[in-house]
């Protein structure tokens, strides 16, 4: 299950570092991040796509999706072990920029992207811009013609696929916000009108089409059908406008494990599977392989960190049960939902240890939550801890490195917690802790 491993005095360490000595350096709540585990992850990626699709010879890009966490820093690692970045707004552009990463190496996605960030991506020259909608790409082309440069374009569709994931992160069926269409709507489909518009206009070069069908997502079999109906575009688009578009992009979305009942397939597995679905639909179709990419952030980032809580004030009630009441002890931490918004958000399940000492004293039933505002404001909400678990006492809750710190918030003022990168056995901060100062800067009165 998600991971922390423990030192010979059975204290949760990293690379060696145990958790008292980062909690007492840096402040707590913290998110550790251990830099070699997550470079490890990109490469584990790159390595099993680039093997699965050997054979095929269109080549494979991973991009590593930014927005379940970026920082300038890891900006640099993921370039540095041969993946590219895949942006959701200006402001991750204006992180990819500080890093120094090629504008070849990033994609720009957004399913409403403003003038100002189209603008900055063309002006750069990015990669490639995901257009999500008719609308944007008119908005997209006469941009490019203002600029007089040429804009290198995917086109996101929606392959009407329903993932089994929480409804709020599937993102491929027909009734939600994001991509274009593939279903007729009276004037065809608006993906292929897409197609169309695109390959006339003098000032884009559409290089393929695009699909992401949800995110933390465990079953091969959506990723599978997705793959097969865009090669099944593709191959329509070659009939129809002969033409062989040179890419195609599945997205993101590889689940991870929180808790023990999660178990994820690990990349080569699902990549295989991947490239045994994609050969047999381009025979199917007579295709020649287009270059493949994926977007992975979860599976790179997520099991990578933990985060660091100081346990603070307990108290026990007793809950109505069946079979009578069972005692439910509550353990307050010194986060909660504004640096994990997941099980508020998605109902998201984690786990926790206590992670500074080891003890024999019982395990007994605990939730852990946050000192914000609400009952809803849950860290764990069912979790075996021992009993013995005091104020002071440090929790680690593991696998918090995707969307935990990217979906922070300032909730009762509160300041973001520091992120810390562990490498070779050193620590150090790559996100600073939010102050007082920093939280109270913008406030002009
Ligand atoms: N590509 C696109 C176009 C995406 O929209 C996403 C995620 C990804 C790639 C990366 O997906 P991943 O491999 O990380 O699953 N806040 C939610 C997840 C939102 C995902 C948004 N898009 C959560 O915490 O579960």
């Amino acid at each position: 299950a998600a991971g922390v491993a423990r030192n010979d005095d059975g204290e949760v360490a990293v690379q060696g570092l145990p958790v008292s000595e980062l909690a007492r350096e840096f402040g707590t709540p913290l998110i550790v991040l251990d830099e070699d585990d997550f470079r490890a992850r990109a490469r584990a990626f790159r390595d099993a796509y680039d093997e699965a699709f050997a054979d095929l010879g269109g080549g494979v890009d991973v991009y590593y999706a930014g927005k379940a966490f970026l920082s300038v820093d890891v900006a640099r690692w993921v370039t540095e072990e041969g993946l590219r970045l895949d942006t959701a707004s200006g402001g991750e552009l204006a992180v990819a920029r500080r890093a120094g990463v090629p504008a070849e190496n990033l994609g720009l996605h957004g399913n409403n992207k403003s003038v100002a960030e189209i603008e900055t991506a063309l002006t750069l020259g990015l990669g490639r811009i995901i257009v999500d909608s008719l609308d944007e790409l008119e908005r997209l082309g006469a941009i490019a013609e203002r600029l007089g440069v040429t804009g290198r374009v995917m086109l996101r569709l929606t392959p009407g696929v329903h993932a089994s994931t929480h409804e709020y992160i599937a993102t491929a069926h027909e009734d939600q916000k994001f991509g274009l269409s593939m279903v007729d709507d009276g004037g065809g489909a608006p993906a292929d009108r897409a197609v169309a518009a695109a390959l006339a206009h003098p000032r884009i070069e559409l290089l393929g089409i695009h699909a992401h069908i949800g995110s933390q997502i465990f079953d091969a079999a959506g990723f599978a059908v997705a793959a097969q109906k865009m090669l099944g575009f593709l191959a329509r688009v070659r009939d129809e406008h002969g033409v062989e578009l040179p890419e195609l992009d599945l997205g993101g979305g590889y689940g991870i494990a929180y808790t023990e009942q999660d178990t994820p397939r690990p990349p080569a597995e699902l990549a295989a599977a991947m490239a045994g679905v994609v050969r047999e639909t381009l025979a199917e179709h007579g295709l020649t392989a287009p270059r493949l990419s994926i977007e992975p952030g979860r599976a790179i980032v997520g099991p990578a960190a933990f985060t660091l809580y100081e346990a603070g004030v307990r108290k026990t009630v007793q809950v109505d049960h069946p079979e009578g009441t069972l005692p439910r002890r509550y353990i307050s931490v010194d986060g909660g939902m504004s640096d994990n918004a997941r099980p508020v958000l998605y109902d998201a399940d984690y786990t926790a240890v206590l992670a500074s000492r080891v003890t024999d004293s019982d395990a007994i039933v605990s939730r852990v939550v946050g000192k914000h505002c609400e009952s809803g404001d849950i860290v764990v909400r069912d979790v075996y801890l021992p009993e013995d678990v005091a104020a002071g006492d440090l929790l680690a809750v593991p696998a918090t490195g995707a969307y935990c710190w990217a979906l922070a918030s300032n909730y009762n003022y509160l300041g973001r917690p520091a992120v810390v990168a562990v490498r070779g056995g050193r620590a150090r901060v790559i996100i600073r802790r939010e102050t007082e100062d920093d939280l109270l800067a913008r406030d002009m009165g």
